[in-house]
């Protein structure tokens, strides 16, 4: 999962994807396309929305995305079309092209519509963003738990 930051949309794309799959099975992890907040925690308006609905993402710290993790993950998912170019900037190849996609074209296919980023928002914007966030990970997490 890969925003901006990795303190507001992605932590929560990680924490909600994570409680949806099986962790013995699938390993979940988030990254920013900048290194502004590296080694912090989530944002303590993603800490809320997240724990109000019963998920904890404060063992989470920010990190920036690095071309490895286009060794080490099968699938990308990013936020906005921003951290789409962003990140297909570091792809050496098509099969890495390949693994990156937009949210939310899991829950509106081919729309190419973004996660809006909330930090400059207020509080009912993470509201919205766990809500849509929510519905694209059970989407993820349905193909996912079908995988052996
Ligand atoms: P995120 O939100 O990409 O969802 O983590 C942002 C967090 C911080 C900044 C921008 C977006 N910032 O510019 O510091």
């Amino acid at each position: 999962m890969v925003c901006l930051g990795n303190i507001c949309r992605s932590p929560l794309a990680h924490g909600i994807l994570e409680s949806k799959v099986e962790e013995s099975k699938i390993f979940v992890d988030s990254a920013g396309t900048s290194g502004y907040h590296a080694g912090e925690l989530p944002d303590s308006r993603s800490i809320a929305v997240a724990k109000k609905n019963n998920i904890d993402i404060t063992n989470q710290r920010s990190r920036k995305f690095v071309s490895d993790d286009f060794d080490n993950f099968d699938l990308i998912y990013v936020m906005d079309e921003s951290n789409y170019h962003n990140v297909i900037s570091l792809a050496k190849n098509k099969e890495q092209r390949d693994k990156v996609h937009l949210i939310l074209n899991e829950l509106y296919p081919f729309e190419n519509k973004e996660v809006p980023d909330p930090y400059y928002g207020g509080k009912s914007g993470f509201d919205n963003v766990f809500e849509m966030l929510d519905k694209s990970c059970e989407i993820i997490a349905s193909k996912l738990n079908t995988y052996e």
